[in-house]
């Protein structure tokens, strides 16, 4: 998989990819991450990637020239499955598009800033738009970070352990059982006995009983569905 990011801040996105999963993927090959400054596709020699609004207000937008040049460039040199948008008046990201997204070949990413970007940008290139939440960040570099790390993840061979992708939470639309690891008692606080036992059928049971009462006491709006 390849993933090209559209930033004004590169800097502010790279840390995430040069850690733990992630870094080990990419040196692993199984995925290629690009990051894209918009100011190398500015108008002019300052810079200028952005403008005032027309019809007045305040926050710059993006303009569409850059990210035209930018995304016309990338889509020259190979096809792309989507063209995502990171911004908040998007629908949010969970397991489900997380794993669809995981499945691509090639996507872009386009970072949103300031006020965001030339509609007309929405209209003619993207073809998927994500927010992280019902909360405004300073830009869409968080929202991508975040995005990629749900997908990356996915990928066959990135998690040392190919099924524990599989049984994290939200796979099911149910949230983890809980986990326990040495000592078995901790200042008089013990381990189920069940998790001891070595009865793996029974284990099983118990842990999908908790998930399902987890569920429902802190997020009983997934077993909705
Ligand atoms: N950009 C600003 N806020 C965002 C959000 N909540 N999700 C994705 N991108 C954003």
């Amino acid at each position: 998989m390849r993933i090209d990011i559209i930033t004004v801040s590169p800097e502010l996105i790279k840390s995430p990819f040069e850690y733990s999963i992630i870094k080990r993927a990419i040196d692993k090959n199984l995925v290629e991450v690009h990051f894209h400054d918009l100011r190398t596709y500015a108008l002019n020699d300052y810079g200028k990637i952005d403008d005032y609004q027309f019809g007045g207000g305040a926050g710059m937008v993006l303009m569409i020239e850059p990210i035209d040049k930018c995304i016309s460039k990338l889509k020259a040199e190979r096809t792309y499955d989507e063209v995502i948008y990171m911004t908040p008046d998007a629908p949010t990201l969970n397991q489900q598009i997380a794993n669809t997204l995981s499945l691509k070949e090639n996507i872009i990413i386009l970072c949103g800033h300031y006020k965001g970007v030339d509609q007309r940008v929405r209209d003619l290139f993207i073809t998927k738009e994500v927010s992280i939440g019902d909360y405004v960040l300073s830009g869409g570099e968080l929202g991508a970070a975040v995005l990629c790390d749900t997908i990356i993840r996915l990928i066959p061979g990135v998690l040392g352990d190919e099924t524990s992708a599989l049984t994290d939470s939200f796979q099911d639309n149910l949230l983890s059982p809980p986990v326990y690891t040495r000592p078995s008692e901790y200042k008089g606080l013990k381990v189920p006995d069940i998790l001891l036992s070595g009865n793996f059928p029974k284990i099983e049971d118990w842990r999908n009983e908790q998930s399902f009462e987890r569920t429902k006491k802190i997020r009983p709006d997934l077993l909705e569905d």
